[in-house]
């Protein structure tokens, strides 16, 4: 057991108010120098996550895989990846971690596996019929000979989510599902096997000390019974909303959010739950509101989830409004602090989208228009910061978030590697150009991701990331970096910050209620926030005090336009 986990008085509920920094390690530091991110980069990092002040770190799939999805195609969840260390490096990384104060959170991948994972070689190798195949979805095709998919469905990177397999005797055979990539074909969470399988990795983890599990697609592994088209209905043909609309029946879709996966998290919670301290869950459930998430959230299931709603929104403060007054109530419903989420290793980074003249839903940015404004985005990106820094609940932090990393627009075509590229027909570029490996030295070689003479990284950098490296943001008081710093020290010293409730504060201080682009509230004990959207100064509350804003103010009382204040009262 390591430092965190010896104390008698450790802080059972640290992840209601957690910071998390979400550590995508293929980008994060090369160790080895092969190009790609690897354990011994994060433990040559770890004063980077400590200065910046987080509490835990999430670390994407680190597990032996061929990569057909940069690891979430997983061929054994109980080992590590020889491209990214050893199991002993893996160990050493959570104690000094722990030593250093910080959690760790492994991302667990239950819908699906690798196709060199040894159950669907097996399954292949064993044929239609055989026990082999029934841990995963495989079936006959329609029309005589077989030869059309079994259903609709198709894949969340393009194309069919069917493949058909050639059989041992060279004939096409049978066609199994794959909600993603042909590499990943799905488990069935009917069969007995997945889910001790399943349990026994996550007791595995938990044991060498692991703090928790992000889950991926959590609101997948269920499927209905028969695999049933998903034709009209209703449910996919909704229009994308950040708002719930009450009463609507959402719940029937053949393969996403069916009741029955609650039943899988019960089962865990009750393994995380007997652990000493309890081990804990953050749910990737992307479902079409956030009443439909809080399920997830109940007191016997997962602990927390992803606030897409939030990452969704365009930069407007009556969306934001909205979705902010959504979170709290359905969370409240169930108990659950809620988390507040700008960017991560799917969407373009959020300064590049809060850039874009016209803030629609949307978070690729193809799905957003108008006019490319990067000193906007960068303004209210910082903006962005403080105000999901200081809503209650949890936050978390995409690396790179810190050096204020804009989307990488202009990967080369020959550089991409999302399986989307190439699914798409080359007409979808992917989530490459947010995953760019980090710059920490603007004058070194590959801006210091790599050790010296070490090989290219896995996705080119561009010559502008020299302007955020570490280095040179470290260096810089006005850094974004430096405003992270800032507030992190600042939420985690101050009682009103983290989990807890917040007011809204509807007028300024001539008593005239604020404009609609301004969001203000306070939290108790003595802390206010202040975010202007609009284009105009603002008053600050009366009888308030400045302690951080996120844009430079002229005036001490006023907040410029785009600008987030955190205020102490009295
Ligand atoms: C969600 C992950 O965040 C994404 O990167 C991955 O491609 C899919 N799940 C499939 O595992």
């Amino acid at each position: 057991m390591t430092e965190l986990h010896r104390s008698d008085d450790v802080d059972r509920d640290w992840w209601r108010s957690a910071v998390i920094y979400q550590l995508y390690i293929r980008s994060f530091a090369d160790g080895d120098g092969d190009g790609l991110g690897d354990i011994a980069g994060i433990h040559a990092h770890l004063d980077h996550l400590v200065e910046l002040g987080i509490d835990a770190i999430w670390i994407n799939p680190w597990y032996p895989s061929p990569m057909a999805d940069a690891g979430y195609d997983v061929a054994d969840h109980r080992g590590i990846d020889a491209r990214f260390g050893t199991l002993a490096d893996a160990e050493a990384l959570v104690a000094a971690a722990h030593a250093a104060g910080l959690r760790i959170l492994l991302d667990l991948v239950p819908n699906h596996v690798s196709d060199q994972h040894p159950w669907f070689q097996q399954a292949l190798a064993a044929g239609p019929g055989s026990p082999e195949r029934e841990r995963f979805l495989f079936r006959d095709g329609r029309g005589p000979d077989g030869t059309e998919r079994p259903n609709d469905w198709t894949s969340c990177f393009g194309g069919p989510a069917w493949t058909r397999v050639v059989e041992a005797d060279g004939r096409p055979g049978q066609w199994y599902v794959h909600l993603f990539a042909p590499e990943q074909p799905d488990l069935n969470w009917d069969h007995p096997d997945v889910r001790a399988d399943v349990e026994d990795t996550l007791r595995f983890w938990f044991d060498r000390g692991v703090d928790g599990f992000r889950i991926d697609v959590a609101h997948s592994l269920i499927k209905e019974p028969g695999l049933p088209d998903i034709g009209a209905r209703a449910w996919d043909k909704q229009p994308p909303r950040v708002a719930p609309i009450p009463g609507v029946n959402q719940t029937d879709h053949p393969h996403w959010d069916r009741d029955e996966v609650h039943d899988v998290y019960r089962s865990w919670r009750a393994i995380a739950d007997s652990y000493d301290p309890p081990r804990v869950f953050v749910a990737e459930a992307v479902v079409p509101d956030v009443s439909r998430m809080a399920r997830y959230l109940r007191a016997d299931e997962l602990h927390t989830a992803f606030n897409f709603d939030f990452l969704k929104s365009p930069w407007r403060p009556e969306l934001l409004r909205t979705v902010i007054e959504d979170t709290l109530r359905e969370h409240a419903e169930v108990g659950a602090p809620p988390t507040w989420v700008l960017s991560n290793h799917d969407v373009a980074r959020h300064v590049s989208r809060y850039a874009r003249a016209v803030q629609v839903l949307g978070v690729n940015l193809s799905e957003l228009q108008g006019p490319v404004d990067l000193e906007l985005g960068r303004r209210r990106g910082r903006a962005a910061v403080l105000l999901s820094l200081a809503l209650p609940g949890g936050a978390y932090v995409y690396q790179g978030d810190e050096l204020g990393l804009l989307e990488v627009e202009d990967l080369p075509d020959d550089a991409l590697q999302d399986p989307s590229w190439e699914r798409s027909g080359r007409t979808d570029r992917g989530r490459d150009g947010c995953r760019v490996p980090l710059p920490w030295r603007a004058a070194a070689p590959s801006f210091g991701f790599g050790p010296a003479g070490a090989a290219a990284p896995w996705l080119p950098q561009p010559d502008w990331f020299a302007e955020h490296a570490v280095d040179v943001l470290a260096a810089d008081p006005s850094s974004v970096l430096q405003l992270y710093r800032d507030a992190l020290a600042i939420r985690r010293a101050h009682p009103a910050l983290g989990d807890g409730t917040m007011r809204w504060i509807e007028r300024a201080p001539d008593g005239a209620a604020y404009g609609a682009g301004v969001l203000a509230f306070e939290r108790d004990p003595g802390f206010v926030c202040v975010v202007n959207m609009s284009a105009e100064d603002v008053a600050l509350p009366a009888g308030t005090t400045l302690v951080l804003a996120s844009s430079p103010l002229a005036d001490p009382t006023t907040l410029p336009p785009e600008t987030t204040g955190w205020l102490r009262r009295g």
